[in-house]
């Protein structure tokens, strides 16, 4: 099916959050090791940066590699580490001339300073793009930055800053790594798993789930937009009833 005529261009998520799995599974059905897997996956993820930009998405979020994923086989490890500065090392110029700006999240620090290195520059570089941003998130886990937060909050009471009872939702969230980001409507894991593996928590509070049995090395823009279709046949709620929100559109469209 040809979804891009059925997507509505006035109702995108401004923000879609991508959980990209699979790549081990898929590299085992070609009969592959894992890292080949791993250096397919990138092919998938300049497909769907290119494709999102087109689209006229804000900004995609990637988990790219976890808190946990650090706890893999060495040589996993290590050719994950060098297939990123690698891949930011190729892509950077592409990245700048496409209007893609480049965000990271997680825990830099532990990344080799090489990685940083990379990560830092492309950042620079791509500063100034405003047509899609990228976030990367990169040794990242959700209790980990939430806990990072909580630390940071913690100081600024400490020091006087802010008062226990005027820290609320809105305060905890300009202390997330999230912070100059909307929160994602929409978030998509591949290759059939049904968990969020630490990935955003706060911020996926309202996000609508998609599932697709597609591994991520096959995963192309046709499949983005299958699910950007999905998502706009279902009614967000938010707590409240389906008749209070038909009569709300049914206001915005009156006035
Ligand atoms: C996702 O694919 C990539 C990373 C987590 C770095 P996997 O490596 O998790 O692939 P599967 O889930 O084992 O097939
Ligand atoms: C989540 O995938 C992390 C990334 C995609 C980077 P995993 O493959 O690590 O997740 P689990 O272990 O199956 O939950
Ligand atoms: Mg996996």
């Amino acid at each position: 099916m040809d979804y891009s005529s059925l997507i509505d261009r006035t109702r995108l998520p401004k923000h879609i959050a991508i959980i990209m799995d699979g790549n081990g599974r898929w590299a085992k059905e070609q009969g592959k090791d894992r890292v080949y897997g791993h250096h397919e996956g990138v092919l998938s993820v300049r497909d769907i940066v290119n494709g999102a930009a087109e689209i006229g998405i804000s900004y995609l979020t990637l988990y790219a590699f976890s808190t946990e994923n650090w706890n893999r086989p060495k040589e996993e490890v290590k050719a994950l580490m060098e297939l990123l500065v690698n891949t930011i090392r190729r892509e950077a110029d592409d990245l700048k001339k496409n209007g893609v700006r480049l965000h990271v999240i997680g825990d830099m620090e532990s990344l080799p300073v090489i990685c940083q290195k990379e990560m830092q520059e492309a950042i620079d570089m791509t500063a100034h793009n405003d047509r899609l941003n990228l976030v990367l998130a990169l040794s990242y886990s959700a209790r980990w930055e939430i806990t990072h937060a909580a630390k940071m909050i913690g100081r600024e009471v400490a020091l006087g800053t802010i008062r226990p009872e005027d820290i609320d939702e809105n305060y905890f969230a300009q202390h997330l790594a999230t912070a100059s980001f909307p929160d994602p409507e929409l978030m998509i894991r591949t290759s059939g798993e049904h968990r969020i593996s630490n990935y955003l928590l706060w911020q996926l509070a309202y996000a609508e789930l998609y599932f697709t049995p597609v591994h991520w090395p096959a995963f192309r823009k046709a499949h983005l937009l299958e699910a950007i279709y999905n998502y706009q046949q279902r009614e967000r709620r938010f707590g409240l009833t389906s008749e209070q929100i038909s009569n709300a559109t049914k206001n915005t469209v009156q006035h």
